[in-house]
């Protein structure tokens, strides 16, 4: 086997998705502490210590001591090389988190035992569901109150629409949690809340019948977890790494990260389930990891990391063979050779230059304004174009008026480059002969990052007026459509993308209803692929 096919076979690329709060950067945490990046753990993000995550990289993201960007960590564990993308945790997340997900090959799904399916997790949730990608659950918290484990279980299958196979199964949570039962082996390992911060394990595996589990659990304890092992046996579907592979089923695991239990048993498990980097689809069929030449796609750009120069930084996602930062690469959207300049990858809070990478990997390049969100970069000679990143949906939306109407010309340049990131989508609105500008954007916060970036980059003041609309729908046959005597209804609003896409924003979710029943034949769609 090649030198480059043994690299790519031991990477994992993964995202780690959740609700705010469920865990997510604690077991992230615990993860780097396996992969000794972190001797302890609390170094990646402690809001205790005001330490900042890897990303924040803007002064936005000091002032509010959150984060606003993804950052991908990498790490080894076990033969593996691992790639984390971490996606932020805030509320106000932005689309960025969503095409985070387009670069990854599986997510872990990080659910609070007490809690259950939260808001942020369904929607992070319905990406990857999109992908097909293998969605792996980590129940958190168990060592506080959870729900009932049987009601957990069924609320991610009927919420979230995917059969679930727990792995293992908690004996108790809170103050009686004892443990995890791991299906496979028929062994209980017990649980002891004295692991914080260390990886040092002084768990025990305990075969279900050997006396010595009753000086753990209780009888009552016991007989519980012989009928829920009876019931779940006889109740939930059969592991199946096929329906993994596809999405179909999602493994599920309980645990603890903060105390750092059932963490390592997960990360084993999930490693031998998740695949290596899985082939891309370009417009000249399946690329696959393994092959020779090196491609990659644009899944994220990130402004001015650097305040004295407008410069950005390009993530781009290897999709085939090895990057080596001597060779010239191809971009396709640019048609132009180039080598790609201070190619970085990050690991925990540290970011270096590389010299070479392989597929599955997530490389950083300096930008100086070349490339677009979904671009491919291949082999000189090649020439294909990966399958596009989505544009998704916004969820709030707002019209610009511009302060001082003087600045107009650095107004227009500012946010057509910021909407070129993908931070912000612009609409334009015709109304009266005036050009009307809207921004919509998935997460409130990037209104501010909005505001302040106009203000600090480009000295333009703006005011941003709050609009009603909640649903945005491109029109996918455009071409068939007469939009002029389209039968809209009051709370509808007709708009172009910076494409020239046309689209209609809503206020309320029947109106969409509406339009369809009143215009026949037209066709919508919650996100645009142009
Ligand atoms: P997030 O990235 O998903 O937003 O969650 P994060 O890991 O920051 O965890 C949110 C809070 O939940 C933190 O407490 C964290 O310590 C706690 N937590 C995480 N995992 C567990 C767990 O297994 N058990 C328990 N009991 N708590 C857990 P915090 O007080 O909000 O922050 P901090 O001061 O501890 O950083």
């Amino acid at each position: 086997m090649a030198d480059y096919s043994r690299e790519i076979e031991r990477r994992r690329t993964f995202a780690i998705i959740s609700h705010p709060d469920a865990g997510k950067t604690t077991l992230t945490e615990k993860f780097l502490l396996y992969g000794g990046v972190l001797n302890q753990a609390g170094s990646v993000k402690g809001k205790a210590t005001a330490r900042h995550a890897v990303s924040d990289w803007m002064e936005i993201e000091k002032q509010r001591g959150i984060s606003v960007t993804s950052s991908v960590l990498q790490f080894l564990y076990d033969g593996y090389c691992i790639n984390i993308l971490d996606t932020p945790g805030h509320q106000d997340f932005s689309e960025d988190t969503y095409r985070t997900l387009m670069a990854a090959d599986s997510a872990v799904m990080v659910i609070d035992g007490g809690k259950g399916v939260e808001a942020q997790t369904r929607k992070l949730f319905k990406v990857c569901a999109m992908r097909h990608i293998p969605i792996f659950t980590f129940i958190n918290k168990l060592d506080r109150d959870a729900r009932d484990t049987f009601d957990l279980v069924d609320e991610i299958e009927k919420e979230l629409g995917i059969p679930t196979c727990p792995v293992n199964w908690p004996i108790g949570s809170g103050k009686n949690f004892r443990g995890v039962y791991d299906r496979n082996t028929r062994r209980v390992l017990t649980f002891r809340d004295t692991l914080k911060g260390t990886k040092e394990g002084i768990e025990e595996e305990i075969d279900l019948n050997d006396p010595h589990l009753l000086d753990v659990i209780t009888e009552d304890q016991k007989a519980q977890l012989e009928e829920e092992i009876e019931l779940l046996d006889g109740a939930s579907v059969e592991f199946d790494q096929s329906k993994v592979d596809k999405g179909e089923l999602s493994p599920v695991f309980f645990g603890s990260a903060l105390t750092n239990f059932g963490v390592e048993t997960f990360l084993q498990h999930f490693l031998k389930m998740t695949s290596s980097p899985l082939p891309r689809m370009a417009d000249c069929g399946l690329i696959n990891p393994a092959d020779p030449d090196f491609s990659a796609f644009v899944f994220k750009i990130q402004a001015n990391m650097n305040k004295n120069h407008r410069d950005r930084i390009a993530f781009m996602r290897i999709c085939s063979g090895k990057f080596d930062a001597d060779k010239e690469v191809y971009h396709v959207q640019g048609d132009r050779k180039m080598r790609l300049l201070q190619p970085q990858q990050m690991m925990a809070d540290d970011r270096h230059v590389v010299s070479e990478a392989y597929a599955g990997d997530i490389i950083g390049v300096f930008d100086p304004g070349l490339f677009s969100i979904g671009d491919t970069v291949c082999a000189p000679g090649k020439k294909f174009r990966f399958e596009g990143i989505p544009t998704f949906a916004p969820e709030h939306f707002a019209r610009v008026a511009l302060l001082d109407s003087m600045k107009r010309k650095q107004f227009v340049k500012g946010i057509e480059q910021i909407a070129q990131e993908g931070a912000i989508q612009i609409f334009r609105e015709n109304s009266g002969g005036m050009e009307e500008i809207i921004v919509g954007v998935v997460g409130v916060l990037q209104f501010d990052v909005l505001k302040f970036r106009l203000e600090n980059e480009y000295n333009v003041d703006i005011r941003l007026d709050m609009l009603p609309y909640e649903y945005i729908r491109w029109i996918v046959n455009k071409d068939e459509v007469d939009l002029d005597h389209l039968v809209g209804t009051s709370d509808m609003k007709k708009v172009v993308d910076m494409k020239g896409n046309p689209l209609l924003l809503f206020v309320n979710s029947w109106s969409v209803g509406m339009v369809l029943d009143r215009n026949e034949g037209l066709q919508l769609e919650e996100f645009s692929r142009n």
